[in-house]
């Protein structure tokens, strides 16, 4: 008898999620297991308000943008009635793919395999010869698929596969005001996420994002190399250099806003002058003369200070982290692959030059700073996958007064270094994955 007709595949039973996030610790599986991303997938990123697009990336009627969301593919539309629609990026005749662009503006889509036409609000417009199908196929009953809802909050698009999420405002809370805070920075409140992405392929779990976002700790250490620089270069006080102390000491604070909204407002501890203690950036001074030439010094000063970042990392749970000048999704691809995206901001109601200086802006720290971070995530994502030792620290400040102490709206208001809002993000998880 062969030996080998012998050997079975014992499934792997899935790990209980409810003893994933503890409350002062959280398991390694939660970032290695292939059964905790799937249901990620379907309950977190199919279960509540997902980030979309900025409304500046399909402003004309029909424009339109395909989005990975969990998994995924989703078009985005602007109809011509001025509504936006999320739409599955898949036929409904066999299941092709039905846009392979990633953005531009149209009409219809209609699918390469067959020629089934669709309207960019997702009505099947089109079956080419239906004759076979008989008299009682019904061309309406083959709409794609969309999302269940869509919103718009400070020219954020958001989208929920799930028909019962709560209203965007109140799922959003507080961190509606600091949207808007960092919408009205923009003169007029009117910004624009310029049509190149940058794209950026991780080794390591979506969550390792999260774990980052309103992180105070790392800064003085994954981020030395950057700071120790500028300071050599260009003298104390510039750039990230308001990090290099004992973080709870600094003016900054990080909040936790619940439902997973996190936080990390650097703004009090940012010189009123920002422009003066910018790090200097590529054809500055050029850029600045021209200005000088042609504007009064007054204007010139009022727009240098929208150059360097907003000083505001927000970060809206699951997918959205608006950092600085920059707006960033990230896109979960396995327990250990993300790929994130980020888009430059500029504003449309100041001369080009500042823009341009904001392009250079938001180029120095995610080319400088980003990799020191990634770095970290794919080196966590390697540790994790030591199956001997199982559980992530997070109690930094747990327990402590001000940890518990939450204002009218929930928020919590804490010191930068602790990880209260790496447990806020964590707890929804757990109820979302529970759902
Ligand atoms: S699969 Fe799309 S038309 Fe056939
Ligand atoms: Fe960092």
């Amino acid at each position: 008898m062969n030996d080998r007709r012998k050997l079975v595949v014992t499934p792997v039973p899935p790990p209980d999620l409810s003893t994933l996030f503890e409350g002062r610790r959280v398991h390694r599986l939660a970032y290695t297991d292939h059964s905790v991303f799937r249901l990620e997938m379907d309950n977190i990123f199919g279960g509540t308000w997902v980030f979309l697009a900025h409304e500046s990336q399909l402003p004309e009627p029909n424009d339109y943008l395909t989005v990975p969301i969990g998994g995924r593919s989703v078009i985005v539309t602007h109809g011509v009635d001025g509504n936006y629609h999320a739409l599955l990026n898949r036929c409904m005749h066999r299941g092709v793919e039905l846009c392979t662009t990633t953005t531009g503006n149209a009409k219809r889509f209609t699918c390469a395999y067959h020629g089934w036409t669709y309207a960019n609000d997702g009505r099947c417009v089109g079956v080419p010869f239906p004759g076979p199908y008989g008299s009682d196929f019904r061309r309406e009953e083959f709409n794609l698929g969309a999302m269940a809802r869509i919103d718009v909050c400070e020219g954020l698009v958001f989208g929920s596969f799930n028909p019962d999420v709560l209203p965007l405002h109140e799922h959003l809370g507080a961190a509606a005001d600091v949207l808007r805070a960092w919408r009205m920075r923009a003169p007029g409140g009117r910004i624009e996420a310029r049509a190149n992405a940058r794209r950026i392929a991780i080794s390591g779990n979506w969550k390792l994002c999260w774990d980052n976002a309103a992180d105070g700790y790392h800064a003085a250490f994954v981020h030395e190399s950057l700071v120790s620089m500028t300071n050599e270069r260009h003298g104390d006080g510039k750039s990230l250099s308001h990090f290099d102390n004992d973080p709870d000491k600094l003016p900054m604070v990080s909040h936790d806003f619940g439902r997973g909204h996190q936080f990390l407002d650097q703004r009090p501890s940012i010189a009123d002058d920002r422009w003066a203690h910018a790090r200097p950036v590529p054809g500055r001074d050029e850029l600045v003369a021209a200005l000088h030439r042609d504007h009064s010094a007054e204007n010139v000063k009022r727009w240098l200070d929208l150059v360097p970042g907003a000083a505001m990392n927000i970060s809206i749970f699951p997918n959205l982290f608006i950092s600085g000048n920059l707006i960033a999704t990230c896109e979960p691809i396995a327990p250990g692959r993300t790929h994130m995206t980020e888009y430059a901001t500029t504003y449309p109601a100041v001369p080009d030059e500042v823009n341009q200086l904001r392009l250079r802006f938001a180029e120095d720290f995610v080319n400088f700073g980003e990799p020191d971070d990634i770095e970290m995530w794919e080196r966590t994502q390697r540790g994790l996958e030591i199956g001997e030792i199982e559980w992530l620290e997070v109690s930094r400040g747990a327990g402590l007064p001000a940890d518990q102490l939450r204002d009218g709206n929930g928020v919590a208001t804490i010191p930068i270094s602790w990880e209260t809002p790496l447990r806020g993000y964590l707890t929804e998880w757990q109820k979302l994955l529970a759902r």
